[in-house]
């Protein structure tokens, strides 16, 4: 009898710890299983564009950041763009993919994205193929697990780098404002705000006014600190205003991409205060390079977890950590119930404003711009 097979993909914006859980993904099914990867997520579905995956062809990726299978955070195969009689036009094209993995003669598989990309893997499993989904974003701001694999790595960049903004803000008597990532959800600047000795946090579930933030700028200055860090999420907005819209971004699940409120808070600041003002904005530094250690451990476990999920037949769900512990969770629950094919985004998570680290922000001084 043939062996089974498995496929992965890795879907939407690529995260550290995308290859750490392919490596124990391949190790947990080999050699019980066969295993294939798809390459540029969905879309490789749809081209039947795929290599093996053995041991041997993963050695040596655990630590590394990126995927190895690539990505794109456009293909949405329930609503594609193809090209008919010299048009584009929209189209449900899952058929194909479903066909393409009978052909290829494919049992069950393995989606590691975020909301977009997994709401995806939930319209297949609806259509009856054998889906397990992994949690991936740095944003962390998936419903139904404690952490998504990505985000303690950007948190180490992000903290990383605010204190090498002390050390030349100190020097210029400067205020810096740096922008990170999170899209609508404040993990990254909440955590690495606080771990890197932020003065100020602004996250979007918070709206800031522009008040508040000069007068922690100036309480600073009255106590000969002449220099002020402030960390903010790109999809952080003032009070009554709106977040600021860098891009469009066509076909993607997620079309916005928040940018551009370090600079607009910048320049809004710089009129109140004597110091001067310069901004930065990380970007996509805080998904490169080598994954953090316990963002490896936990895509290991992710990995080990979503082959025993294959094992036991556990499909249509969502490897996720609960309590500290690998479990999982219906990719309906955990993306909720809209239509097949709609680009409305998942569930997401985002910080309540009872989370403890908002108390132990401000107990240690910060400013949260409220
Ligand atoms: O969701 C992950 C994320 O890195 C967001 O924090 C950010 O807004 C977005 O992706 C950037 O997307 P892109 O890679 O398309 O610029």
């Amino acid at each position: 009898m043939a062996k089974k097979k498995v496929a992965v993909l890795t879907g939407g914006g690529d995260a550290p710890g995308l290859n750490a859980v392919i490596y124990a993904l391949v190790r947990a099914c080999s050699p019980k299983y066969d295993l294939i990867g798809y390459k540029f997520g969905y879309r490789g579905l749809y081209n039947n564009d795929f290599v093996e995956l053995t041991p041997q062809t993963t050695s040596g990726i655990l630590h590394r950041g990126g995927t190895i299978l690539y990505s794109s955070n456009k293909d949405n195969l329930f609503d594609y763009t193809v090209e008919e009689n010299g048009e584009k036009v929209k189209k449900d094209v899952s058929d194909v993919a479903v066909q393409n993995m009978k052909n290829e003669g494919v049992d069950a598989l393995v989606v590691l994205g975020g909301d977009g990309t997994l709401t995806s893997a939930r319209d297949f499993a609806r259509k009856g193929v054998n889906v397990v989904g992994v949690p991936k974003t740095i944003d962390n701001d998936l419903a139904s697990t404690e952490a998504t694999f990505g985000f303690d790595t950007a948190v180490n960049i992000v903290t990383e780098n605010l204190g090498r903004l002390h050390t030349t803000a100190e020097s210029h008597h400067r205020v810096m404002v740096a922008e990170v990532m999170g899209r609508s959800s404040g993990w990254i600047a909440l955590h690495s705000g606080i771990a890197g000795s932020a003065d100020v946090i602004l996250i979007p579930e918070i709206p800031y006014t522009l008040e508040k933030v000069i007068d922690k700028i100036k309480a600073r200055e009255a106590a000969g600190k002449h220099f002020t860090i402030i960390v903010v999420t790109e999809g952080a907005a003032e009070k009554g205003g709106q977040a600021v819209v860098g891009r469009v971004v066509e076909d993607s699940p997620d079309a916005i991409r928040f940018g551009g409120i370090a600079a607009k808070l910048a320049n809004d600041i710089e009129k109140h205060v004597t110091n001067e003002v310069r901004h930065c904005t990380f970007g996509h530094i805080q998904r490169g390079g080598d994954t953090s250690p316990a963002d490896r451990l936990l895509s290991a476990r992710y990995g080990v977890k979503a082959a025993d999920m294959i094992e036991k037949g556990q499909f249509g769900n969502m490897v996720c950590l609960r309590n500290g512990v690998m479990d999982f969770e219906s990719l309906e629950v955990v993306l909720g119930s809209s239509a097949t094919g709609s680009t409305a985004m998942g569930l997401s998570k985002r910080v309540s404003l009872d989370n403890e680290l908002i108390q132990v922000g401000k107990s240690l001084g910060i400013s949260f711009g409220d």
